[in-house]
């Protein structure tokens, strides 16, 4: 039972709702328009809440960049836990106001939207004593991930301990011997489950998931966490993509296997087995790396992409001018125009020293104003990651004119995807030509391929990696993984799905869950939003392209992969009309708006990796390479 009881809640509903019925004795007998009334009057109230903290996310931006204040001074840190503690106060008690709606008795199709979507709720639907429990559960993770824990082979004289991200993701992505990889995989899991402590946490998490489940009345636990994608059985959806594509992978995982024997000798890769999980990361890790032990298709010197970075320099000159390429991307699409006002006030530089090597930039959203602090560097990524960035904030431009409550997007991840289809577009060759950056508007067949395998590295690898994360979470959430058997449940999904084994014999008294997947267990950053994102992010490029003829099946001059929709007022009408739907509708009824499709499918990837797998089903041929594996069992169950 959520505090204070649905008994409670439910008759102060009556109460207020006797209060307007006496008022207006006319409607004595129309239970929907009261139901209806005292419905806005709750909601009316929230929002009004709402807005208060949406002021204090505005004071703390203002304070923030303000001149002459140190970044992270005191008093914004406070506000910020402020603002996080406010906004669940409100999402808790208003779920538990919005929960004895009667929904089905509301006409308004938008108000019972609302209700819907706000009466129940993930973590925030917690007790505020388990919700702490949560939210520090999260941050012990958090530190798993980030926090300084490792010494690889118990030397930490030199330069204290490493974190995994990003220090020991740094050194892997660096070495050539495979004992290092080794070294460091071990050395991470030996140090964040010492004394079984990420298995206990993770434990303590899944718990915590369970009873936010009971609050909204989900026997199966998992029903919660896939809440807001409101569809019956979500992980089926998402396991049909991976074999949608798996032909693809499999030809992708020969070829590295192929070539993870010739630079590791001593690692254990018959010709017809998995990869070991500790190479499988360094793959990951070095998609855009210059000096990966993986070769391209067209390895020699000729064939390299051609460096843009002393051209970007030139051309864009300073960070600002990456905002307003960006910008204007999305005015030659139609959309918004970002105003002088908007650059003068709302956007605004990080600190030098803020964020890292790889700052992200940050988008605000208190409306009526959105606002912008921006990751001050100037290269290819940062130009691309820009174009994201930009389509966060045209989204919320669009989404703050919708009632509190839908001004979202219509399921998580949804958002990321529309990012997507623009960074896509804005790292194309034809992109690049436009803005004077290459000399040429398509590269050669040679270079296009081996960028096509950057690609596929980053992208097909990371897939299935995303949905074993997050069918394993939800497997032990609903109880399909017993506690004694984790560790082996887990090695079989990373068999099944990826070809991907450990590095020797396991068994399950080990916990080898990767940092991934504790990144993945806060909602806000999950494997099922990262999915989702990657899968329709694609679809939703090649809806664009098509509908913009810069993709046209089968002409050579326009492959999906050199698409750039810059320009497209046609598909501009297609991003415009979703984000301006916000939460109103299924994601289903927005995604179909632009894509004619109600289902994740994996054809936009199968489209744009075409001639990768071309090339790969080919080459495998030649060099006699069986694709697909043939696991041992490397994890013993005792
Ligand atoms: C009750 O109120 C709703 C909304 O105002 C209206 O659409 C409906 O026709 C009313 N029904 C009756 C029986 O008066
Ligand atoms: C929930 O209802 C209580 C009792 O009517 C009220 O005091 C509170 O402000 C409401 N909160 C929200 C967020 O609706
Ligand atoms: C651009 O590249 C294509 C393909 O390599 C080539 O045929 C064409 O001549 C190039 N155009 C220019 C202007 O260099």
């Amino acid at each position: 039972m959520r505090l204070p009881g649905k008994g409670v809640q439910l008759l102060l509903f009556l109460l207020l709702q006797m209060e307007l019925t006496l008022g207006d004795s006319s409607r004595m007998s129309n239970h929907t328009a009261n139901y209806e009334q005292t419905t806005k009057q709750i909601l009316d109230k929230a929002t009004a809440r709402m807005r208060t903290i949406w002021d204090l996310k505005r004071r703390i931006f203002l304070q923030l960049t303000a001149k002459g204040k140190s970044p992270l001074g005191g008093q914004a840190l406070n506000g910020k836990q402020e603002v996080e503690s406010e906004t669940y106060r409100l999402q808790y008690e208003l779920a538990a106001n919005l929960s004895v709606v009667p929904v089905a008795e509301l006409d308004d199709p938008l108000l019972r939207r609302r209700v819907q979507r706000m009466a129940k709720l993930q973590l925030q639907g917690l007790r505020p004593k388990d919700y702490e429990q949560a939210k520090d559960l999260l941050r012990q993770t958090h530190n798993f991930v980030s926090g300084a824990l490792v010494c690889p082979l118990e030397d930490c004289s030199a330069r204290g301990p490493m974190s995994m991200d990003q220090q020991i993701v740094a050194k892997n992505r660096r070495t050539k011997l495979y004992d290092d990889l080794l070294i460091n995989w071990y050395a991470w899991r030996k140090a964040i489950n010492e004394k079984e402590t990420a298995k206990s946490t993770f434990i303590d998490f899944v718990r915590l998931l369970r009873i936010a489940a009971t609050y909204n009345g989900h026997v199966t636990p998992s029903r919660t966490w896939y809440h807001h994608f409101d569809t019956e059985n979500f992980q089926a959806e998402m396991e049909t993509v991976v074999w949608e594509i798996m032909p693809l992978y499999r030809e992708l995982h020969a070829y590295l296997r192929h070539e993870v024997r010739i630079a590791y000798p001593k690692a254990d890769t018959k010709s017809d087995g998995a990869i070991p999980a500790p190479v499988m990361d360094q793959i990951l890790s070095q998609d855009w790396y210059p000096h990966q032990f993986f070769r391209t298709p067209h390895p020699s010197k000729q064939h390299q992409l051609p460096s843009v970075h002393r051209r970007l320099e030139e051309v864009l000159v300073t960070p600002v001018k990456i905002n307003r390429k960006a910008a204007e991307f999305f005015e030659s699409l139609g959309l918004n125009h970002m105003s002088d006002n908007f650059y003068e006030k709302w956007s605004r530089r990080m600190k030098d020293d803020e964020g890292g090597p790889d700052c992200k930039s940050q988008v605000y959203y208190f409306p009526p104003d959105v606002a912008l602090r921006y990751c001050p560097k100037l290269d290819y990524k940062k130009m691309m990651q820009m174009h994201g960035t930009m389509a966060e904030l045209q989204y919320n431009i669009y989404k703050r004119q919708l009632p509190f409550g839908l001004d979202t997007e219509p399921c998580p991840g949804f958002g990321a995807a529309m990012a997507e289809t623009v960074i896509l577009a804005s790292g194309t060759a034809r992109h690049l030509f436009r803005l004077h950056i290459l000399l040429n508007d398509s590269l050669t067949e040679e270079q296009s391929l081996n960028r096509l395998f950057r690609m596929g590295v980053h992208t097909l690898v990371a897939v299935p990696q995303y949905f074993i994360n997050d069918k394993f979470l939800v497997d032990v959430m609903d109880g399909r993984i017993g506690v004694k058997d984790y560790n082996c449940a887990y090695w079989h999904l990373q068999d099944k799905f990826a070809g991907v084994q450990p590095p020797s014999q396991r068994n399950n008294r080990d916990f080898d869950l990767d940092f991934k997947f504790y990144r993945g267990m806060n909602p806000e950053t999950s494997n099922t939003k990262k999915f989702l994102a990657e899968i329709l992010g694609f679809q939703f490029y090649r809806s664009f392209c098509l509908a913009s003829g810069q993709y046209k099946p089968g002409d050579p001059d326009f492959p999906l992969h050199n698409c750039d929709f810059y320009d497209s007022k046609e598909a501009g009408k297609k991003m415009r009309d979703m984000m301006q739907l916000g939460a109103t509708r299924h994601w289903r009824d927005v995604m179909e708006i632009a894509t004619g499709e109600r289902k994740l499918s994996g054809r936009g990837i199968l489209e744009y990796f075409a001639p990768l797998f071309t090339w790969l089903k080919e080459r495998n041929k030649q060099l006699d390479i069986e694709p697909g594996w043939d696991a041992d069992e490397l994890c013993r169950k005792d």
